[in-house]
């Protein structure tokens, strides 16, 4: 194939399903929601209890990270709880959360978390995670998935819709860069057995289909510590930085 082959190939899933698939987020209040992330809401309990105080997620429990997501993806991700459209089944919470909640309470905590700073490396110690269960995969071919996919094996490279490492691409494909890795596990999981059956035009459902648990590892393994990154010359030959 040629490079213009390539591209046209990996791009074609983000063509055909529709890059702007959601309306844009409506805008929310930072400041309630910092209150009710600290203090929580009516009988919701403060989110921080869980998510961490800087919103940064914990292995431990499995809760993702929530600092620096896209706020659109985060109140669809409510929505989605309230409905029961999503399912948590690893702590069986977040659907009575969500649905304590009014809209305006979700945008107001969206708007916040997404106001957090992007910090990142090294984010899940993964000695840690080890103990808690979870195998530890291979960087490199993590890597190698998300920016080229495999073809043959009929897996697309994660970045032609989640952006570069990861960095995510507003308002529809979440951040994964940067994610706590017992989280990104789950959820791939979840996606492959489409117990998670929540994402537009079941764009996930498709891409996990054909992942095995290895894949599984090593793509989480990458994406954890992937940086954030700025578009590097080495980078532009495999066109990895066009958003
Ligand atoms: C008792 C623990 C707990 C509390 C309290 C809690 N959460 Fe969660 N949250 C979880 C767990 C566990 C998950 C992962 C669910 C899954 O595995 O699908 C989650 C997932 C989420 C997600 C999905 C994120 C993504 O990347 O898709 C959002 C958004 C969220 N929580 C927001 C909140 C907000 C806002 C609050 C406070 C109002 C809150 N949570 C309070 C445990 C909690
Ligand atoms: C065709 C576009 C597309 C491709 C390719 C794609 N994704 Fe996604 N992904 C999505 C969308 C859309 C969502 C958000 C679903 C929703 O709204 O709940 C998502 C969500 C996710 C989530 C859940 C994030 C969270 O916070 O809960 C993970 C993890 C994920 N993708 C990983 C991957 C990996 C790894 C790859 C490559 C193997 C990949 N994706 C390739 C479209 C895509």
């Amino acid at each position: 194939m040629t490079p213009m082959q390539r591209l046209f190939f990996s791009l074609l899933p983000c063509l055909l399903l529709g890059l702007p698939a959601h309306a844009a987020f409506p805008g929310g209040n930072a400041a309630y929601g910092e209150r009710i992330f600290m203090q929580g809401i009516n009988q919701v309990p403060a989110c921080h209890n869980c998510h961490g105080k800087d919103a940064m997620g914990d292995d431990a429990i499995g809760t993702p990270r929530l600092a620096g997501q896209n706020p659109a993806y985060i109140y669809k991700q409510l929505v989605d709880f309230a409905a029961n459209r999503r399912m948590d089944n690893t702590m069986y919470v977040m659907n009575t959360n969500a649905r304590g909640m009014s809209e305006r309470d979700w945008r107001d905590v969206a708007a916040y978390v997404a106001s957090l700073e992007y910090r990142l490396v090294g984010l899940s110690d993964m000695q840690r995670v080890e103990e808690y269960g979870y195998p530890i995969g291979s960087r490199y071919d993590g890597r190698q998935l998300v920016l080229h996919g495999d073809p043959a094996r009929g897996i697309p490279a994660c970045y032609t819709c989640h952006g570069y490492n990861g960095r995510g691409l507003p308002d529809t494909y979440p951040m994964t860069g940067g994610q706590r890795y017992v989280y990104l596990v789950n959820q791939l999981k979840k996606w492959r057995s489409k117990e998670r059956h929540n994402d537009p035009e079941g764009m996930m459902r498709a891409v996990a289909e054909n992942l095995s648990d290895d894949d599984i590892y090593n793509l989480a393994t990458f994406l954890t510590s992937a940086p954030r990154g700025e578009c590097k010359e080495s980078c532009k030959a495999f066109l990895c930085c066009v958003w």
